[in-house]
């Protein structure tokens, strides 16, 4: 068994993660921390665990973590660069849900996060936990950094296009919708039941931190920089993503020869559902199931649009979480993934 341990289990993404690993037929959890709930029974906060664990949550001690095979970081940003380099050390895995390792350069994590980077020397080690784009990265690394919920699901839905070189690398869009979990349990008043319900808004419209994060990615792809416009909504809904990906062709290209480019793509994975062209998947689809699915128009010549919608918590974090632990140990992709989306 590969014994595991949750660093932020009192999160949205950390009880996801337990939700997850706790049946995971490969992974013992020995370790789940939370600073506040320190010495409280798990199941005594989540009480959907009741009956699948007997632990308390523990403060995050790096003597302790540093015993195990691998670590959840399931934390705000600034944490899981202040502990990793320990962990490692000992021959702990990481697996960071949060942003300390997706950008390589430093200067432009401390511009997004306003946090100088504390092991800058570790960027360049770090793979980005995309499984579908980066597996062998991640089979090689003991330091993976799971995506941004938005970037996954922009990251799928346009990197076929620009891999092919089909599309150009300006001018792309992505018109992004994502439930509330996925700014956290903490309490903020634009949160409230009161304020967020029967409302639309977007938000960072001028600049959010995921753009850098999408653009370093795509630009990895594509093999040369890309220029995308992010707008992210907040949506009365608890969990999903939807993102609607505008892309120009370069040259035409028929409704056929687009489904099969992608079909190429992601024809093996199983997480990523290409459905029939011309589809619209919904985010109740692929609610808490570790899925993206994803469906292409062409309303006319030339012009593309992508359809992509995840479960933000799910493959937006700790499914892909759990998915880059799979890949790193060598197990089967699937194991502990395979629950079928939740309808209605
Ligand atoms: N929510 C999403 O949909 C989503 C999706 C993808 C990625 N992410 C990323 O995943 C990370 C966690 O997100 P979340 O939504 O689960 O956050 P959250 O609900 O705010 O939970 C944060 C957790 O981290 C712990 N924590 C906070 N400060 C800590 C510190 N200094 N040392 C140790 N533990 C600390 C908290 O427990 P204590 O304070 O009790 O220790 C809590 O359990 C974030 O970086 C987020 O950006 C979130």
């Amino acid at each position: 068994m590969i014994r595991v341990g949750v660093v932020g289990g009192t999160g949205y993404t950390g009880v996801e993660l337990l939700r997850l690993l706790l049946p995971h037929p490969e992974v013992e959890v020995a370790l789940v921390s939370s600073r506040a709930e320190a010495g409280q029974r798990i199941d005594e906060i989540f009480p959907n665990l009741r009956g699948h664990t007997d632990l308390c949550f523990s403060l995050p001690d790096t003597n302790t973590l540093r015993q195990l095979d691998a670590v959840f970081f399931a934390t705000p940003h600034g944490v899981a660069m202040e502990m990793a380099p320990a962990l490692l050390a000992a021959g702990t895995r990481v697996i960071d849900l949060s942003a300390d390792f997706r950008l390589s350069d430093p200067s432009v994590y401390q511009h997004w996060y306003g946090l100088a980077h504390q092991c800058p020397e570790l960027l360049s080690k770090a793979a980005y936990g995309l499984p579908e784009l980066f597996g062998p990265e991640i089979a090689r690394s003991s330091l993976i950094a799971n995506p941004g919920c938005y970037p996954t699901a922009v990251t799928l839905g346009l990197a076929p296009l620009l891999m092919a070189g089909w599309a150009d690398s300006e001018g792309l869009i992505a018109d992004c919708k994502s439930g509330a979990s996925g700014a956290g349990r903490s309490a903020r008043i634009s949160l409230l039941l009161t304020e967020s319900g029967d409302n639309v808004a977007a938000y960072g419209v001028s600049g959010h931190r995921h753009r850098p994060e999408i653009e370093e990615t795509l630009g990895r792809l594509a093999g040369q920089p890309i220029q995308l416009q992010f707008t992210p909504h907040l949506m009365p809904m608890i969990r999903g993503i939807h993102a609607t990906l505008y892309a120009r062709l370069r040259s035409p290209r028929s409704n056929e020869e687009l489904q099969s480019l992608f079909q190429e793509c992601y024809g093996p994975e199983p997480f990523v559902d290409l459905l029939p062209f011309g589809s619209h998947p919904s985010t109740r689809s692929v609610r808490g199931a570790n899925i993206c699915r994803l469906a292409i128009h062409q309303p006319r010549p030339g012009q593309v649009l992508v359809l992509a919608v995840i479960d933000n918590l799910v493959k937006g974090a700790a499914g892909q979480a759990i998915q880059n632990l799979n890949h790193s140990f060598g197990l089967p992709i699937t194991a502990g993934l395979e629950q079928i989306a939740l309808l209605p």
